[in-house]
């Protein structure tokens, strides 16, 4: 990826109606599964970020056949469960540490070797956290010091199933694990003290594998029956909720704005940002609820608001993982002290979340305070910052659309240092950024 930069000057209201691309998480698992059905699966509304791409680039490197026939329409021809075939060369999974966890369980049970490659964001990112369980179901793994990328999976087949307490909160971790199971006899059992999100489970279950979910003493247990057979479907894939976040975020913090999001995924797993707001004050409405593709959507009508300060409540953290960049934001306009604590997590996303977040925030004119495991900030109460500095995105998107978000309300525009990492989960971003404005311009201008 060619580095590019970015000038965003202060701009708005913004006005309109915005449908987001497909959800990530979503559409990398839609993929996946369908690649090891038999017969022929269909994907409407499949997220076509680089992320994605990666992945279908890697399962057709495994034998699945995958075309996309119209915008977001993809037909994939899979290889059945234990079917997937040794790659020819190194899996490139770009920026993409889902693509990476996911489809390393999904080569750890087959009889097939494949070497994991990716960018420098990637391949600072811990895989011992996936290396661990996999290599107790049978898998050879080779990673390089400190359990990174580049990294070689040597598949066991058959693998053992295991019964895996998670010890780090992740999704990943737990799909990776679920994934080795299907091509596993016997059943494979994963723990999370803490719920994380259930894509894989409710799709797996939707394709007809033998899935149970049950609470427990621990914490949820999900039990997969291997040697599961997945029946080709047609999946819809749900606006993704991470986008949606940056322009419900964009519409409180900048005057004048309204905007009507549609088809945004609202699995409880996933809609923290939605609850962390409405603590805050915001004036946001969610209607219109119903059901794409076995997940909750709902349109969400938003605008222009003064936001409080908020604590954030510690439950709320495992359902808002990737939504933290913009909620910085929104806590660096609000009105008053904001302290988001236990997110130590987030130093392990495509950039350290807390320090690149907390040197772009003090960068712009931002009160911000960062200790271990999150961030203080004391809002400006509605005022613009300062802005007029170049900022760091560090190979992260979320980074990078966060401080564009930023950048419509700073008193000088802020230089992005390199806004490529945004095709990676939205291409289309900028553009439709530019819309909402000059709409918002529109009507500014009807209304005068
Ligand atoms: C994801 C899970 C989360 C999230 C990532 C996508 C997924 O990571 O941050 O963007 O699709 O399972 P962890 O599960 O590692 O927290």
């Amino acid at each position: 990826m060619t580095p590019r930069s970015m000038t965003i000057g202060p701009r708005g209201p913004l006005y309109g109606v915005v449908r987001v691309p497909g959800d990530k998480s979503i559409s990398h698992r839609a993929l996946m599964f369908a690649a090891l059905a038999v017969g022929e699966s269909r994907v409407t509304g499949l997220l076509e970020g680089e992320d994605v791409l990666a992945t279908a680039a890697a399962l057709r490197a495994m034998g699945a056949s995958i075309e996309r026939i119209a915008p977001g329409e993809w037909v994939i021809h899979g290889v059945g469960v234990g079917g997937l075939l040794q790659p020819g060369q190194a899996l490139d999974m770009g920026n993409s540490g889902t693509s990476t966890r996911l489809l390393m369980g999904l080569v750890a049970s087959h009889p097939i070797q494949a070497t994991f490659v990716g960018d420098a964001s990637l391949s600072r990112r811990p895989m011992a956290r996936v290396i661990e369980p996999l290599s107790r179901m049978g898998a050879d793994i080779t990673a390089a010091p400190g359990g990174t990328l580049p990294l070689t999976v040597r598949g066991m087949c058959p693998a053992v199933p295991i019964e895996y307490t998670l010890p780090v909160a992740s999704a990943q971790v737990k799909s990776a694990v679920l994934l080795a199971g299907l091509n596993t006899p016997g059943v494979t059992r994963v723990i999370e003290p803490v719920a994380t999100r259930d894509h894989s489970e409710r799709m797996l279950r939707g394709l007809g594998a033998e899935l149970t979910v049950e609470e427990t003493s621990g914490g949820r247990m999900i039990a997969l029956t291997g040697e599961a057979e997945l029946k080709p479907q047609h999946i819809v894939v749900p606006g993704d909720p991470s986008s949606a976040a940056f322009w419900t975020v964009a519409a409180i913090i900048t005057q004048g704005s309204r905007l009507w999001l549609e088809n945004v995924g609202m699995n409880p797993t996933r809609a923290g940002i939605f609850r962390a707001l409405g603590l805050m004050g915001a004036d946001m409405v969610l209607h219109d609820r119903g059901t794409v593709g076995g997940e909750p959507v709902a349109q969400v009508t938003v605008m222009n608001d003064n936001l409080a300060a908020i604590d954030l409540p510690a439950e709320i953290v495992p359902s808002m993982i990737d939504e933290f960049p913009i909620l910085f934001v929104a806590a660096a306009f609000a009105h008053g002290t904001s302290m988001l604590r236990g997110l130590e997590e987030l130093r392990f996303k495509e950039s350290d979340r807390i320090g690149t977040m907390a040197t772009a925030l003090a960068a712009i004119g931002a009160q911000v305070e960062e200790l271990p495991d999150g961030l203080v900030i004391h809002g400006s109460s509605g005022r613009p910052l300062p802005g007029g500095v170049t900022v760091e995105t560090r190979l992260d998107h979320r980074i990078a659309m966060a401080m564009a978000v930023a950048a419509l309300n700073c008193e000088a525009p802020i230089v992005l240092d390199d806004a490529s990492p945004v095709a990676t989960s939205y291409p289309d971003f900028f553009t439709t950024l530019d819309q909402l404005t000059e709409e918002g311009r529109a009507i500014n201008e009807a209304y005068a």
